[in-house]
């Protein structure tokens, strides 16, 4: 598997299996070790998705070097503030059964986001969390929060595909060396999108699926993406990205897709309000 260098060195895989919306106890075990089984070497999770425990068992069973798989979860707003972080991130690896997290964020920018930020820094300090980051961090969010930041995010996870190309905000996390991570890669499976002419075109043109042209665009922008499925013929295929190269023309092609609009507004007050609603715990 590619992978692609952090602001601080850390390696991570280019393409990494979302386990969002998949239940623990069962489900997300299942659909972890079929993914790792497949070639994956990363697996996105979050304290959210209430799944890190079945990750952490599927990391354990697969017969893989830690070393060699790369994890990513994320610290849920209801632990925000420095204590009450502390305790989370010491929560998601208790779930997880590892003694270190590869890669962990702040889920969304939302209550006391700069004490949970610090909680994040001493983490990393400590090497309980290899590279710490961002998700959901608009450019007027970043203005907000960047200049409490002793650390350097190493990602911003954001909504990314080609109909939502995030060019403003790219500026600024390029700028700052801060890499962007596509969460909804292939639209969170818009017809519109992987039925797209320009899309298709090139799929017929390269004999594979227009969500592999997908994430093969998102990797030659220099993202890190996180495609879902379920389905064993489409996971091992979101990873069969390396054997062939979108010209520069194809590209500007895709490029010119842009809508410059997504599904999610971060700064939508209303989105803060059901986000801070959600509890994960008592
Ligand atoms: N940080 C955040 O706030 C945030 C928010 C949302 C998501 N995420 C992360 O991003 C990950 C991805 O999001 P997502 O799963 O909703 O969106 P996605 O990967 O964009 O889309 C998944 C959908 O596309 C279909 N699909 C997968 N591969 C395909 C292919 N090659 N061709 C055609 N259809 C294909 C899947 O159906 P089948 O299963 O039938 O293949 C599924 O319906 C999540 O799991 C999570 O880790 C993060």
């Amino acid at each position: 598997m590619q992978t692609f260098t952090l602001n601080n060195g850390v390696q991570i895989p280019a393409v990494g299996f979302g386990v969002f919306l998949i239940p623990n106890d069962g489900p997300t075990y299942e659909a972890t070790l079929a993914a790792l089984k497949a070639g994956y070497r990363h697996i996105d999770t979050a304290a959210g998705y209430m799944n890190e425990s079945d990750v952490g068992k599927a990391v354990k069973d697969i017969g893989i070097d830690r070393k060699e798989i790369f994890i990513t979860s994320k610290l849920w707003l209801q632990d925000y503030g420095y204590e009450n972080a502390k305790k989370g991130i010491e929560n998601s690896l208790k779930a997880l059964g590892t003694d270190y997290i590869d890669l962990y964020l702040l889920h969304q920018p939302y209550g006391d986001y700069l004490g949970a930020w610090k909680a994040l820094e001493e983490a990393y300090q400590e090497g309980k969390l290899r590279a710490i980051g961002i998700s959901n961090i608009t450019v007027n969010l970043w203005n907000k929060f960047k200049d409490g930041m002793s650390v350097m995010p190493a990602v911003n996870q954001v909504e990314f595909n080609p109909f939502t190309q995030q060019k403003a905000l790219r500026q600024v996390m390029d700028e700052n060396n801060i890499r962007l991570e596509a969460w909804y890669p292939l639209g969170h499976g818009n017809k519109d999108l992987l039925g797209n002419e320009t899309i298709v075109s090139l799929a017929e043109r390269y004999n594979k699926n227009p969500g592999q042209i997908i994430l093969r665009w998102i990797y030659q922008e220099g993202v890190i993406s996180l495609p879902k499925s379920t389905n064993p013929g489409r996971m091992a295929g979101n990873i069969d990205i390396f054997d062939f190269e979108l010209t520069d023309e194809e590209m500007a092609s895709i490029r010119a897709l842009d809508t410059g609009k997504g599904t999610h507004n971060p700064e939508d007050p209303a989105n803060e309000t059901r986000l801070m609603g959600l509890k994960i715990h008592d």
